[in-house]
């Protein structure tokens, strides 16, 4: 391919990087903050993390600088030993691997089912047999895991269970959000999420110990941030009370999901555009499974669960891309099914370890697309 097609492909692929809806009222929201002269982490945050939790029915919410971080902080949160074992799904996004091992944790896969695309019950407690001290769940695509049969299946309880919740603001079990069921929820701002806002993330929680600490573990570990320090009449002293990240989140960025959270039913809407493009046919030869099949298997979940259908498809091309990277031994071969593909590639895992990480998958998710646009295909396969 030339380097003009790549581009072209890259840059308008059939199936776009991601539509990213920004709602009236949003750019105003940015102007606002920046003309009052405070653009760090302030008011805006403090009330983006008071709404958060309020609509996911959480005590407690701390914003961060994405869903990586707030997972680190989170797992870092549960004062686990060195190297204490964390289960994480194989299907799962690079960061989470990272947060793990950057918490001084050991990663242990467990293998996703098919149907789900999710580990579980079964595949939990055979990841579990030689021992587990924590573990993330994560609610793929929208769809709700059942945290509490994942953490019994783990021998682990509830306090030890971090969620993976980053695709999945707005989905509710019955008439339980996802959000206040584990040590913590984690959620995600990033480009193709739910709530899209440049970057960010959001730790969600009902522990107060846990909130506190993820509140000093964003900053430095200081023990009051700026904003506080500089309120009139306050001192402005801190301590460093833990070695912390830089994670914290800016107001721009608050008054950016401020906004668009109030329009939230209305950014999960189904992206009209992807879907037409994206026509599963009836797959059953050789063990394939049809994509409907996950959605009814979903509504199993539990009565009233909401997800995401349209996240499902969107985040199976993408993992579908990061499998093609993960099998091709060199960028030709890569770009070769980019093409074939017809999407664009916005994860590329950046290292061998990852890579190798990625090549412990089990699941397989291949993507056949016609030649002249729509998919036509997904299948699923044991690799
Ligand atoms: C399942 C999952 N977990 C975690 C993350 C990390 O989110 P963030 O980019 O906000 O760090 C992603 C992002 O793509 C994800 O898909």
């Amino acid at each position: 391919m030339s380097l003009r097609a790549l581009r072209d492909e890259l840059v308008e692929p059939r199936i776009p990087f991601a539509r990213i809806p920004i709602v009236d009222g949003a750019p105003e929201a940015v102007a606002r903050v920046l003309a009052s002269g405070w653009v760090t982490s302030g008011p805006e945050v403090e009330e983006f993390e008071r709404e958060l939790a309020a609509r996911v029915q959480a005590p407690f919410a701390i914003a961060v600088s994405s869903c990586t971080s707030a997972i680190e902080l989170a797992l870092r949160s549960l004062d686990l030993p060195p190297g204490a074992k964390v289960l994480c799904p194989t299907m799962t996004f690079a960061g989470v691997v990272h947060a793990i091992t950057h918490a001084g944790l050991t990663p242990v896969l467990v293998d996703s089912d098919p149907h789900t695309l999710m580990p579980s019950a079964d595949t939990v407690a055979s990841a579990a047999t030689k021992g587990a001290d924590a573990m993330i769940v994560l609610h793929f695509a929208g769809n709700p895991a059942p945290v509490r049969e994942l953490a019994a299946a783990a021998a682990l309880p509830l306090t030890r269970i971090v969620e993976d919740a980053a695709h999945a603001l707005g989905t509710r079990t019955g008439d339980r959000h996802v959000g206040a069921d584990s040590a913590a929820a984690c959620f995600s701002f990033y480009a193709t999420k739910n709530l899209p806002i440049g970057e960010g993330g959001m730790v969600t929680t009902s522990d107060h110990a846990l909130a506190d600490f993820v509140r000093q573990g964003r900053l430095h570990g200081m023990s009051r941030d700026a904003w506080k320090r500089y309120a009139p009449g306050t001192p402005w002293r801190y301590d460093i009370v833990q070695p912390g990240l830089k994670a914290n989140m800016t107001d721009i960025q608050a008054a950016i999901g401020r906004a668009q959270l109030r329009s939230l039913q209305r950014l999960l809407l189904p992206l009209a555009g992807v879907r037409e493009r994206i026509r599963p046919a009836q797959v059953t030869r050789h063990g394939q499974h049809h994509p409907q099949r996950l959605f009814r298997h979903r509504d199993g979940v539990g009565p009233g669960s909401v997800h995401h259908r349209d996240a499902f498809v969107r985040r199976s091309l993408e993992i579908n891309v990061v499998h093609a990277y993960a099998r091709s031994s060199n960028d030709a071969q890569l770009l070769r099914m980019l093409q074939q593909l017809r999407v664009g590639l916005h994860r590329r895992p950046h290292d061998q370890r990852i890579r190798r990480l990625q090549m412990f998958i089990q699941l397989a998710i291949e993507l056949i697309c016609c030649k002249h646009g729509p998919a036509r295909f997904l299948q699923l396969r044991h690799s």
